[in-house]
C-alpha cells in the first residue's frame, strides 16, 4: 500500500479553475462580462499566489457573481470536458486506487463531486465548499462552518481527516503547499501541467511537470503507469514544433537538435534514447542502430525511409513510421493550380509582362469546365485530385493498375491509352515501381490528343523528357507542367538543366509537390501519433518495418508484446510460457512479417513475475515490453 494522496483540483485534476468556468457561465450574456470577468481572476490569482486571504477573496468573486444552479450545472458540464491530459491517461491508477485518493478544492462540492466521480472517487472524499444558495435562487456565498471558506482551510481540512501513513499532496497552489507546511502531509508536488508559480515551486518537495511523474515517484513498481519521465525522446533536423508539442503533452521530456547527425556521434547520441525522431538528412545505418541500446522505434520525419537501414531496424525489432500521405493535399492543390495555368498559358504571358510586352489575348486560353481531366495513377493524390477536380466542372477518366473505388462521376479507363485519348490534360499520379520507368514516352505522347498538356508530379523517371520535349516543339502537347525530373539537383547550391527549359508554356517546379507548412505540420503530427500508439499500446498501423497490427488501448490488464525473428517454434514456445506459468489469457494478437513476427498477449495482471523473464529467454526474441 502507498501513500495516501490529497490532490488539489483546480488547475491540476483538471486544466482551469473552478471558479473561473463558473464565472464564464455566469456572466454569458452580462454587459459588464469582461470587466467582471477580468477581476474575478486577478482575485484568484493574488489568493493563489499568497497575497490575498482565501476567505475574503472567495466572498468577494460570489459576491460580484452570484451564481444560479444551473450556472454550476453548466460550469460542472465544462469542467467535465476539461481534465488535465495526464491525469485522463492516468484514469486507470486513479480507479483502481479511488480508496487513498482524496480530491481538495477551494471550489465547490457542487462541481468537483460528479467531475471526480468519472474517476470512482466517491463524494466523501471530495473536501470543498458547498454554496448558499438564498430565496432568490442564486449563491452569494458559502457555508461558513466548512474550513475551506477560510484563509489555511485547506491544511485544516486534511488536518480534520486525521490520516494516517504517509501523505503527499499534489497541487499548484500556495494553499496546496500549506498542507504540507502545518504537517498534514509529508511531502509537496508542485504540478506544473497547467500553470506554474515560482513561489510555490520554490517551497515544493518535487516539481512535477504531469501526473505521470507524481506516480514515477510516489508509486512506482509494475502495477503503476508507465514512467514516462524516464523515456528519452531525442528529436533531430529541426522536426516541427507539432510533435514535440504532441509528446509533451503526453508528459514526456524531449531533446530536441536542429542540425543532422551522422556516424560517431548519432551512435554517440543514440545511447539511452527510447525514441529517435529524424528527417531526411541522418543516415541511420546497422552500425548506428547496433549502438542504440534502448531503442524501440525510429519516426521518419518526412515521406520516405531511404535513409534508414530497415533490415538492420527489423532485426533489432525497432519499429520505425513515416508519413506517406501528409502531403497528399498539397500535391492535389499544386495540380489545380497547374492545370488552370497551362489551359490560360498563365506562365508565358507573365514572362511577357515583367519584361514589359502587354500581350492581351483570348486565343488558345480555355476554361477548364467541360474538359477532360485523365489522372493516371488513382492513389492518395489521384483519387483525391479527381474529387477537386470534378468541383471545378472537369470531367474525369482515370486508369490504376490496380483495384481502385471510384470516387463521384469519375470514369475508370481499361488501359492508359484509352485516357491518353480522350483526355484534355493527363496528371501523372503513379508510385516510383521501376516498371514505371517512361511509362510515358514518344508512343504514348503521339496517342495524347493535340494540344492536350501534361502534368508530372509523381516521379522523375516516369517520362522520357527527352521525347516530351519534343512533341512540345512540334505543337502537338499544348503544354506541360513537370515537378519531379529524371536527374535532381542533391542541393539547392547544384545548378539544374533539362530539355524543358525554355519551352513555351512549360512550368517548372523544384519538387515542390508536397513542400508546405501544413504538410510539414501534418507530418509533425501524424509520425508523432504513430510513434505514441505505438509506446503506449504496441499499435503498429503504418510501421515501414514490422508486421501491422491495429490494437485497443490496454484496460483492466497487462499487455505483454513481444517482436521476435519469424522462424520456427516462436509461438510454441511464447505459448508454453504462459501455460507454464497458469497465465489468464485474455486476448492475443499475432501478425508474421517476411522476416519478423509480433505477438501481443493481453493478461489479468496477477502473474507470477518469472514469466516475464521466461518470455524474454525465448530463442529468436528481439524485443520485449510490458505495459499496464
Ligand atoms: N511532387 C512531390 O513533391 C510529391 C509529393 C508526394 C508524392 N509524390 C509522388 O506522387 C506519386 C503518387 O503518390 P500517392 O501518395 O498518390 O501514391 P499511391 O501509392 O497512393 O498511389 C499510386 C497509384 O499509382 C498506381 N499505379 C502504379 N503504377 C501505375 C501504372 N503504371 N499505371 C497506372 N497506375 C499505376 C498504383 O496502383 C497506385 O494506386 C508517387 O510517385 C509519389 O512519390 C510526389
Amino acid at each position: 500500500m502507498g501513500p495516501v494522496f490529497v490532490i488539489d483540483f483546480d488547475s491540476t485534476i483538471v486544466t482551469g479553475e473552478t471558479l473561473e468556468v463558473v464565472a464564464e457561465t455566469c456572466l454569458a450574456g452580462d454587459p459588464e462580462r469582461e470587466a467582471k470577468a477580468q477581476a474575478v481572476r486577478e482575485i484568484t490569482d493574488r489568493a493563489m499566489a499568497g497575497e490575498l486571504d482565501f476567505g475574503e477573496a472567495l466572498k468577494a468573486r460570489l459576491e460580484l457573481l452570484a451564481p444560479t444552479r444551473e450556472a454550476v450545472d453548466e460550469a460542472t458540464e465544462r469542467l467535465k470536458g476539461m481534465i488535465t491530459p495526464s491525469f485522463a491517461r492516468n484514469r486507470g491508477f486513479l480507479e483502481q486506487n479511488a480508496d487513498r485518493i482524496w480530491v481538495i478544492s477551494g471550489g465547490f462540492h457542487e462541481v468537483v463531486e460528479p467531475v471526480v466521480a468519472a474517476f470512482g472517487i466517491p463524494p466523501k472524499q471530495v473536501l470543498a465548499n458547498r454554496l448558499a444558495f438564498n430565496g432568490d435562487g442564486r449563491a452569494r456565498g458559502v457555508e461558513e462552518a466548512n474550513p475551506l471558506s477560510r484563509a489555511g482551510g485547506k491544511a485544516e481540512a486534511v488536518r480534520n481527516l486525521g490520516l494516517k501513513g504517509e501523505v503527499v499532496v499534489i497541487g499548484d497552489g500556495w494553499t496546496d503547499y500549506e498542507i504540507r507546511e502545518t504537517g498534514a502531509a509529508q511531502r509537496f508536488h508542485a504540478f506544473v501541467e497547467n500553470v506554474r508559480r515560482e513561489k510555490v515551486i520554490a517551497a515544493a518537495d518535487h516539481v512535477a511537470a504531469s501526473f505521470d511523474e507524481v506516480l514515477a515517484r510516489e508509486a512506482p513498481g509494475p502495477k503503476f503507469s508507465y514512467p514516462r519521465s524516464k523515456m528519452r525522446i531525442l528529436l533531430l533536423e529541426n522536426v516541427h514544433p507539432a510533435a514535440i508539442e504532441r509528446f509533451e503533452r503526453e508528459g514526456y521530456t524531449v531533446e530536441a537538435a536542429k542540425g543532422a547527425l551522422e556516424g560517431a556521434e548519432l551512435a554517440r547520441r543514440l545511447k539511452g534514447v527510447h525514441v529517435l525522431g529524424i528527417r531526411s538528412k541522418s543516415q541511420l545505418d546497422a552500425e548506428a542502430l547496433a549502438g542504440a541500446d534502448r531503442l524501440l522505434a525510429v519516426g521518419a520525419f518526412c515521406i520516405g525511409t531511404n535513409q534508414i537501414d530497415l533490415r538492420a531496424a527489423s532485426g533489432r525489432g525497432v519499429a520505425v513510421f513515416n508519413a506517406p500521405y501528409a502531403n497528399t493535399r498539397s500535391v492535389v492543390e499544386l495540380a489545380v493550380g497547374l492545370i488552370v495555368s497551362l489551359m490560360r498559358d498563365v506562365q508565358r504571358k507573365s514572362v511577357a509582362l515583367h519584361e514589359g510586352r502587354w500581350d492581351k489575348s483570348a486565343e488558345g486560353a480555355r476554361e477548364l469546365r467541360g474538359k477532360t481531366l485523365g489522372i493516371v495513377g488513382y492513389g492518395a493524390i489521384g483519387s483525391q485530385l479527381s474529387i477537386l477536380a470534378e468541383a471545378m466542372g472537369m470531367r474525369v477518366v482515370f486508369f490504376d493498375v490496380g483495384e481502385k473505388l471510384t470516387i463521384g462521376n469519375a470514369v475508370r479507363k481499361r488501359s492508359l491509352g484509352e485516357v491518353l485519348e480522350e483526355a484534355d490534360v493527363v496528371s501523372l499520379h503513379v508510385d516510383g515501381r521501376a516498371e514505371n520507368m517512361n511509362l510515358i514516352g514518344a508512343a504514348e505522347l503521339q496517342r495524347m490528343r493535340p494540344g492536350a498538356a501534361l502534368i508530372n508530379l509523381s516521379r522523375g523517371h516516369v517520362v522520357d523528357i527527352g521525347a516530351v520535349a519534343q512533341a512540345l516543339g512540334s505543337g502537338r502537347l499544348a503544354g506541360a507542367a513537370f515537378d519531379v525530373f529524371p536527374e535532381e539537383p542533391a542541393s539547392n547550391a547544384e545548378p539544374f538543366d533539362s530539355p524543358l527549359r525554355g519551352l513555351r508554356n512549360v512550368i517548372l517546379t523544384p519538387h515542390i509537390g508536397g513542400s508546405t507548412e501544413e504538410a510539414q505540420e501534418n507530418i509533425g503530427e501524424f509520425v508523432a501519433e504513430r510513434l505514441l500508439a505505438f509506446l503506449h499500446r504496441g499499435d503498429t498501423s503504418h510501421s515501414v518495418n514490422l508486421p501491422n497490427l491495429q490494437l485497443s488501448e490496454v484496460s483492466g490488464a497487462h499487455r505483454f508484446l513481444h517482436i521476435h525473428r519469424n522462424q520456427p517454434g516462436v509461438l510454441a514456445a511464447i505459448n508454453g510460457a504462459i501455460a507454464e506459468h497458469g497465465l489468464n489469457i485474455l486476448a492475443q494478437h499475432l501478425k508474421t512479417g517476411e522476416e519478423t513476427g509480433y505477438v501481443i498477449v493481453d493478461v489479468d495482471h496477477e502473474y507470477p513475475r518469472e514469466v516475464i523473464a521466461a518470455l524474454r529467454g525465448v530463442p529468436g526474441t528481439l524485443k520485449f515490453r510490458v505495459l499496464y
